[in-house]
């Protein structure tokens, strides 16, 4: 396969990531855009030692997987790239590739895996949807009509500058996307500008939403680039009148270059400045900027799997790492003696004491801090915390730090439950437990993110003595 051959292909699988993939003589080929069973013909576009990457150019044979995507965007929106494929067909594809990840990234054979979970919605599940403002629109055929210098939508796949402008996600919930079209309406007529990224000027830069599922909370956050709350007035009375359901409305302030929704100044423009949830019996304030599972119905299921595996007694004393606002430590308090959430910023751990105290909690503690540097002196953890049975992890993508599974085989708990929404951060995590004897003993995938490549993981790991 060399670059610009052209040629006929059958898309064999979905890679980890969501490309088609198919081996020719050996060499792994990824077809962007396609589907499994999709025979198309393609155009080679790179071409490596071990791997080559294609574009289509033509479709011979729909996959049976096909379906007609619902949503008019598709065509040009990254959001939801599997919208076409059969939903069943999308469980499968991740399944396989979670376990094809963990044998190889991860050195385990045979992996033992529980059936993935659907997830309970396959649309409108999305507890939150962050849309950026541009100034440069991304122009499809039918936005000739709309300003170019305007959008209120999502980044188009690979291109860091222009925003497809978005009416109607799929992701989110109607009234959500009611607010979409009023913060997008009113900020025009106002004559605000959107952010330009390469110049770094211009005012709006996202809007975050984020609905509860299990109260009538809606937390509407409008980023700017300039500590100005009073441009956004009539933009706040607007939404008000527009989707009186909105319950709180903040104004972050990101001064800097980074092209993040996260500032270190929030202006309250309505509200009590939290979105309030419940996941099972446990109620949750959030600040605007702290984490929160993103579809709230599976992340119950995910919790009740977290209970399952760990199988507490009421004598146990639990390490909960990257704990948040407590989501995690507070679910599982009521099974054991103590819980103690590790947590690196400041703003998440006063939350999750708030949750704790709210829910009449009193067997958890929150610490704040880097996990790197909150394990360096291991005595002093002893001597602070105690030493747990059981430790449960819910990191961010990116995993753990090398020392991390070093310190916990320190310290002997001896249950692991990691949680992951990267299978191969975990796999290459799994490898440095399994160095250190912890053996991983149960699986099972959740699929909180239909119609796009992620996927959820759940495992316990046990420690056997060698
Ligand atoms: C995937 S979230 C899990 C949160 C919580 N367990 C939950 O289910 O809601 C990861 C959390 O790790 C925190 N975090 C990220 N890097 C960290 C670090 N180096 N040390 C401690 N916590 C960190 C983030 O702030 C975030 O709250």
């Amino acid at each position: 396969m060399k670059k610009n051959d052209i040629l006929d292909v059958t898309i064999e699988s979905l890679a980890f990531g969501g490309k088609g993939l198919l081996k020719i003589d050996g060499k792994a080929l990824f077809v962007r855009n396609s589907l499994p069973g999709e025979k198309l013909r393609v155009k080679v576009i790179k071409s490596r030692s071990g791997f080559a990457e294609a574009i289509p150019l033509q479709t011979l044979t729909r996959s049976k997987y096909y379906v007609e995507p619902e949503c008019s965007h598709f065509k040009y929106c990254g959001g939801c790239s599997l919208q076409n494929l059969k939903y069943e067909e999308q469980l499968v594809q991740k399944e396989r590739q979670l376990k094809e990840t963990i044998e190889h990234l991860g050195g385990v054979k045979d992996v033992e895996m529980e059936p993935i979970v659907p997830a309970p919605d396959v649309f409108h599940y999305r507890n939150k949807m962050e849309f950026s403002f541009s100034n440069k629109r991304w122009l499809t055929e039918e936005d000739e009509h709309k300003p170019k210098d305007f959008a209120l939508g999502l980044h188009v796949p690979g291109n860091f500058e222009k925003v497809l402008d978005i009416d109607n996600c799929h992701l989110q919930s109607e009234l959500s996307n009611r607010i979409l079209n009023s913060v997008k309406e009113s900020t025009q007529s106002e004559k605000l500008k959107a952010y330009d990224v390469r110049n770094h000027n211009g005012y709006l830069r996202y809007l975050v939403i984020r609905q509860s599922a299990n109260t009538d909370d809606l937390l509407v956050n409008i980023v700017t680039k300039r500590d100005e709350p009073d441009k956004l007035k009539k933009v706040v009375e607007k939404l008000l009148i527009d989707c009186p359901e909105v319950t709180c409305v903040v104004n972050v302030i990101n001064e800097g270059v980074a092209s993040i929704a996260y500032g270190s100044k929030i202006n309250l423009l309505h509200g009590d400045g939290n979105l309030h949830e419940r996941i099972a019996d446990v109620n949750l304030e959030i600040g605007p900027q702290e984490f929160l599972q993103t579809n709230t119905k599976a992340a119950e299921l995910l919790y009740a799997k977290i209970l399952d595996y760990a199988d507490f007694s009421k004598d146990d004393d639990v390490f909960d790492l990257f704990s948040g606002v407590g989501s995690i430590s507070l679910y599982i308090a009521p099974h054991v003696r103590s819980v103690t959430g590790f947590e690196l910023l400041p703003e998440a751990v006063d939350s999750a004491g708030r949750n704790a105290a709210s829910n009449g909690i009193l067997n958890c503690k929150f610490i704040s801090g880097d996990m790197r540097e909150l394990f360096r002196d291991l005595d002093f953890v002893k001597k602070a915390h105690g030493i747990p049975d059981v430790i449960v992890l819910d990191p961010p993508r990116g995993g753990l730090h090398p020392s991390i599974p070093k310190r916990i085989s320190q310290l002997k708990p001896s249950k692991v439950v990691y949680v992951s929404c990267n299978p191969a951060s975990f796999a290459r995590d799994l490898k440095l437990f399994a160095e250190r004897g912890y053996k991983l003993k149960k699986l099972q995938a959740f699929d909180l993110f239909p119609h796009t490549p992620h996927a959820e993981l759940v495992s316990l790991l046990e420690y056997e003595q060698k």
